[in-house]
């Protein structure tokens, strides 16, 4: 697989989390935040993201599976690794790197919220559009996507790409090779 082309450029991802962290800065105002990444895809996000809001805040992961490689999600989610901290009480935010069949969050937000936070909200970068769901009240949205693998900036494919700093949509037709990255990156200049 190839990175085909890119969908949303590095500028447009700084310029829209400079948005969001500007929302949470306002949103949290007098209080402080417990941002919550989901690894490993939200990495990424969240070291930007958190730079932009100009709270006192704090960062936990958890690491949660879903995927078993591949393009396609299997709806079994496991906790992989938890929260570091007690959450009760505090203002926390979840961070994510993008939104496809919401199993993930689901079992995220139900997990979460039985820990009794004073509050649980969401963040997620991407949204894939078209897709079937559950419902979420998504606080902080970055962008609505079509319903395409995407790439980069956190997001991997078979763990590699995470690194591009842009999304990229990958070429479903092509055979993967080992170039492949070092095309996706002639592709971000
Ligand atoms: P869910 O299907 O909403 O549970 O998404 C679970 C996880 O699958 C996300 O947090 C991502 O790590 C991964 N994922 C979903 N769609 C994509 C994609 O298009 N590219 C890479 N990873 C994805
Ligand atoms: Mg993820």
């Amino acid at each position: 697989m190839k990175v085909a082309r890119v969908l949303i450029s590095e500028d447009e991802i700084q310029a829209k989390l400079a948005e969001m962290g500007a929302a949470i800065t306002k949103d949290y105002e007098g209080r402080d935040v417990l941002m919550i990444g989901v690894l490993k895809g939200a990495f990424v996000v969240m070291a930007d993201l958190a730079r932009h809001v100009r709270l006192p805040v704090e960062t936990d992961f958890m690491a949660v599976s879903s995927y078993h490689g591949g393009t396609h999600s299997s709806g079994v989610v496991r906790i992989v690794k938890d929260l570091d901290q007690e959450i009760a009480g505090r203002n926390v935010l979840i961070v994510e790197d993008i939104i496809d069949t919401g199993h993930t969050l689901k079992y995220l937000l139900r997990t979460l919220a039985v820990r009794k936070p004073a509050t649980l909200s969401l963040a997620s970068l991407l949204i894939k559009d078209d897709v079937e769901r559950p419902h979420f009240d998504i606080q902080y949205e970055g962008f609505h996507i079509p319903n395409e693998f995407v790439v980069g900036y956190g997001l991997d494919y078979n763990e590699q790409y995470r690194n591009l700093p842009y999304i990229g949509v990958m070429d479903t037709d092509s055979t993967s090779s080992p170039t492949d990255v070092q095309e996706g990156f002639k592709l971000a200049e």
